[in-house]
Parts: C-alpha cells; structure tokens; sequence
C-alpha cells in the first residue's frame, strides 16, 4: 500500500540510503526533484553564454584552450543533468523547450554582462567557487543519480575555479590597469555571486521540505555564508576588496559578517528583467531553431534504416 511505501521511504531517508530512480517515492518529491535539477541543467547550459563570449578575445592562445575545456566541461554538466531528470521520467525534450519558453529558470547569475576579460576570471574564481560549495553539499543528496552526477561536476568546478583564481591572479599582479580592471569586475559580480545562494532562509518556500527530504543538506544561509569564509581571505590575498562596507571579521562567531542583499535585485533578475535575460533566452532559441536540420537529417536517416531493416 501506499502507506507501507512512504514508510520504507522515511525509513531510507533516516537510515541515509539513497533514493534510486526505480524505488517508488512519493509524487511530490519526484516532482521537486525535477524542478530543481532541471533549473541546475539549465543553468550549465545557459551558464556557458557569458564566457564563450570571450572565447575569440582570450588574451592568450593558452587562456583561451582552457576557457575552450571549461565551457565544454560546462555543456557535459548540462549533460548529466538532463540525464539525472530523466530518470525522474520526465523528458528532456519538454523541460528544455519549458526553459526555452521562460516557465521554468535558471540561475540568476547568468543575465549579469561579460564587459571585459577580467569578468572571465572572476566568473571561473567567485561564480564557480560558489557553484561548488553549493554542489559539495548536493554531492549528499538523497536521490542517488543527482548526488552521483555531483561528484564528477564538483571535481570539474574545482578545476575551473581555480583557473579563474590563476587568471585574477595574474591581473593582481599587474600594471594599475589590470588591477582597476579586476577590481571593478568584483565590485560588479560580488552581490549577484552571494544571491546565487538563493533567497535568505525566511523567504525560501522549497526549503524546509527539501531539507527534510535530504535533497538539500544545508540551508541557503549557511551555503552562503560559507561561501563568504571560504572566499574573503582569497580576496585579500589578491590585495582587492568586497564592495561591502560593513564586511568585518567577527571572533566570537568565527565567521565574516556581510551587508544587507538587495533582494529586489534577485526578484528582479529571476523574473526575467535582469540586464541579460532577453539575450540569453533568444541565443538558447535561436541555437535550438538553426539546429533543427540536424534534428530532422537524424530522423530522416533513423527512418531510412527501419524501412531498409523492413
Ligand atoms: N537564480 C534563479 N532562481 C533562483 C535562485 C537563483 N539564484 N535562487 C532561488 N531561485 C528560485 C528557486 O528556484 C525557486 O523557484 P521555483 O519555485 O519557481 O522553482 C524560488 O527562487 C525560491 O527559492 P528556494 O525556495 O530557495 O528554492 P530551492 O530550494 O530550489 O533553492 C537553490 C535554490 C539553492 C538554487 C537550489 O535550487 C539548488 O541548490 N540548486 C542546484 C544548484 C544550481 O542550480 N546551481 C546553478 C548555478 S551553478 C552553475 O551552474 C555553474
């Protein structure tokens, strides 16, 4: 009975055995399983425009292999995460057509410009570096696929975060320009980097319950205020500075406090009226419409080799 199921399931959630996707699981969970790892695929997806932006303007033929690798590294993300879903049942086809479509999102982070090539190494040092704190802890969701495509994406981020970091650090030790130049890509990207983490604790609907069901292991607040530690020692090492005037070190907790976010601005952003939005939207459209030839030549030939079989 349905009863007997939901008690072998909070029985696994307890006993921290993963949830595999032929286990029965209740419809809810399966259902906000794939919003969320559908808006995680998304966002690898949409989340290679920024940089491949810079991929014909790398300063470097070296700079630019290994934006190459990254941004590819990026789509395989996507890949696995579009698999991970549909494991879940749902289709590739239609979720994508749904981020196509604006119903369902993708990280925020993403409708922020590329202005200059510092914002390349602050993107691969501050965006990736919160995208692993954040996968780390997923790495230990209950739902087994999602948890296993974690351990393979977080090995690939902490590569591309330190990349970014080799890169910013490289402009650290520049002329005065370079270090203007990166300094003013962290004053652009540092909030838009600590909104990523999602909503502050109070306001985020999904949490409670997805905590309770062991997708997410640690609250947004925490997520980001470990970012925060993690990341402010790094940004003196480079001899720049938070745009945060009330950015101080606090003994008693051992732990940086930070300044009020400007939530309006993640609002703003995930309803579809950040800077790039539009842009990034009608570039995913456009790809997915000049590659329908290829789409109908595969069809075509798959067609061909069942009438032939025949
Ligand atoms: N950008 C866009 N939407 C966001 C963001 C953000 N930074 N933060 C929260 N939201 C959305 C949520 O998706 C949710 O919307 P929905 O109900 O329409 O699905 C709503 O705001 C409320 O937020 P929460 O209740 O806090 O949602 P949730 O529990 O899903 O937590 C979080 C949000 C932390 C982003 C979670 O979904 C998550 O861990 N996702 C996986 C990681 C991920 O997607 N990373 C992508 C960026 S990293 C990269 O691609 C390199």
């Amino acid at each position: 009975t349905d009863a007997q199921h939901q008690q072998h399931f909070d029985a696994k959630l307890a006993a921290d055995i993963s949830i595999e996707a032929k286990d029965w699981m209740p419809d809810a969970y399966r259902q906000n399983l794939i919003r969320q790892i559908g808006q995680h695929a998304h966002s690898e997806v949409i989340g290679m425009l920024p940089e491949a932006n810079w991929l014909t303007r790398a300063p470097t033929l070296r700079r630019k292999a290994v934006l190459l690798a990254k941004v590819q590294d990026e789509a395989g993300h996507g890949l696995y995460l579009y698999s991970a879903a549909e494991t879940l049942g749902c289709s590739r086809q239609d979720i994508y057509q749904k981020m196509l479509d604006g119903k369902m999102k993708y990280s925020s982070i993403f409708n922020y410009p590329t202005l200059n090539w510092a914002d390349v190494g602050v993107i691969g040092w501050l965006v990736d570096g919160a995208a692993i704190v954040n996968q780390v802890a997923l790495c230990r969701a209950s739902y087994g696929p999602y948890a296993r495509s974690m351990v393979k994406i977080c090995k690939e981020e902490s590569f591309h975060q330190r990349q970014g970091y080799e890169a910013v650090m490289a402009l650290a030790h520049g002329s005065e320009q370079q270090k203007a130049m990166l300094q003013d890509a962290i004053n652009r990207f540092w909030w838009p980097v600590l909104m990523m983490f999602g909503p502050s604790d109070n306001d985020s609907p999904h949490s409670a319950q997805s905590m309770a069901w062991k997708i997410k292991r640690h609250s947004n607040d925490e997520l980001r205020q470990k970012f925060v530690d993690n990341t402010v020692p790094q940004l003196e090492a480079l001899g720049m500075t938070a745009p945060d005037a009330d950015l101080t070190w606090d003994e008693a907790s051992g732990h940086y406090r930070f300044g009020d976010i400007d939530w309006s601005e993640l609002y703003q952003v995930i309803k579809g009226q950040g800077q790039c939005n539009h842009e990034r939207l009608q570039a995913k459209r456009q790809a997915w419409e000049n590659g329908a030839w290829v789409r109908e030549g595969a069809m075509a030939h798959a067609e061909k080799n069942r009438t032939r079989a025949a």
